[in-house]
């Protein structure tokens, strides 16, 4: 732990070196190759995220900015006195602060992310500006075991935004909210935006903008794998490839190798066919009934549920 400032401490519980060549070696001997969303955000790749959601077609992060500050007196009054903040993937922390002086009897806020820099580069910022408020920044991955340096006192509400829970697949989702279930008591609560079904021509667009940003974001994954893994991946022989999966309800995203190609990172020598692909990213789609269903099974009570007048996006309030 160290101390940043007076009301902020950070703790650092990611080693992403070993874990991530591991696992991306066996991400790309596997059939279908396959590479964790996750590795998308070095310190590029968050900057690049940040564009994204300022794009005209990426609808998801404005359209959740409209109901925090449309329906903010109702989410105030559900998320009640509430002592201790988590919040799952903060990036830059945009949207908790637009709610931050709504929740008067926050005590505690407790960001975690895989972007190092990003995360405590924020923190920082937040710190300044909300000096009652302590601020526990823990770089880490949320889907290993962590364990949050949390008061025991207190309301516990976990903030989750952005429908980054879509990331996650259908086994890991469970996991995941039951996890979160078992870090909460009783009446404690679950803040959480999820991005809905809807036309796959809306969907296709948000994640293949016209400016390109999208395919940066994907092709960026390369970049880092040839900085920090020793890779020799030409970005220029790979293609960002964005589509709705309509029968599973996910966007995938995809880097297609543009020729018969190897490449290697260190030792290993991986081989691409023509029009093969990496599968980068999937995310997934929510109705209203779906989710809450979902919730109910992991040990949630669906308590509101907010949605914009076209019915783009949803924000659920659960109780444990
Ligand atoms: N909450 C913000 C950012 C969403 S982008 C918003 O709504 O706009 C997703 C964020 O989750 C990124 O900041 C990324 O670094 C982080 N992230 C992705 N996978 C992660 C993991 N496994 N563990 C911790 N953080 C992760
Ligand atoms: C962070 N996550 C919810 C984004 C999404 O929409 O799935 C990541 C993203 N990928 C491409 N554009 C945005």
């Amino acid at each position: 732990m160290r101390l940043l400032e007076n009301n902020i401490q950070s703790y650092d519980f990611y080693i992403e070196k070993e874990n991530m060549r591991e696992e991306i070696v066996k991400g790309l001997s596997a059939p279908v190759k396959t590479i964790s969303s996750k590795y998308l955000y070095d310190h590029r790749g968050s900057e690049l995220f940040e564009m994204i959601t300022e794009l005209e077609e990426y609808y998801p992060t404005r359209t959740e900015m409209k109901i925090f500050n449309e329906k903010i007196q109702e989410i105030t009054m559900a998320v009640g006195d509430v002592h201790t903040l988590i919040e799952y993937g903060s990036g830059s922390s945009n949207k908790i602060k637009a709610l931050l002086h709504n929740f008067a009897s926050l005590k505690e806020y407790v960001p975690i992310d895989i972007s190092r820099d990003f995360l405590f580069q924020s923190s920082l910022e937040l710190a300044m500006q909300f000096p009652h408020i302590t601020i526990k920044a823990v770089c880490g991955d949320y889907t290993g075991p962590l364990t949050l340096p949390l008061e025991a006192k207190g309301k516990k509400v976990i903030f989750f935004p952005g429908s980054t829970i879509g990331n996650f697949e259908p086994v890991e989702v469970r996991n995941f909210l039951m996890k979160s279930a078992k870090l909460l008591d009783e009446g404690d609560g679950f803040l959480i935006g999820v991005d809905m079904k809807k036309d796959s021509e809306i969907l296709e667009k948000a994640y293949d903008d016209g400016k390109g940003i999208t395919a940066a974001f994907n092709l960026n994954l390369l970049t880092r794998m040839n900085r920090e893994l020793g890779a020799n991946f030409n970005e220029e022989q790979f293609e960002h490839l964005a589509y709705y999966n309509k029968e599973k309800g996910r966007i995938e995203m995809h880097l297609e190798s543009q020729c018969d190609q190897r490449v290697n990172i260190g030792d290993h020598e991986f081989s691409f066919r023509e029009g093969e692909t990496i599968h980068t990213e999937n995310s997934y789609k929510y109705s209203i009934d779906q989710f809450q269903t979902l919730a109910m099974e992991c040990g949630f009570e669906p308590s509101k549920v907010w949605t914009d007048d076209e019915e783009k996006f949803s924000v659920h309030y659960l109780k444990k």
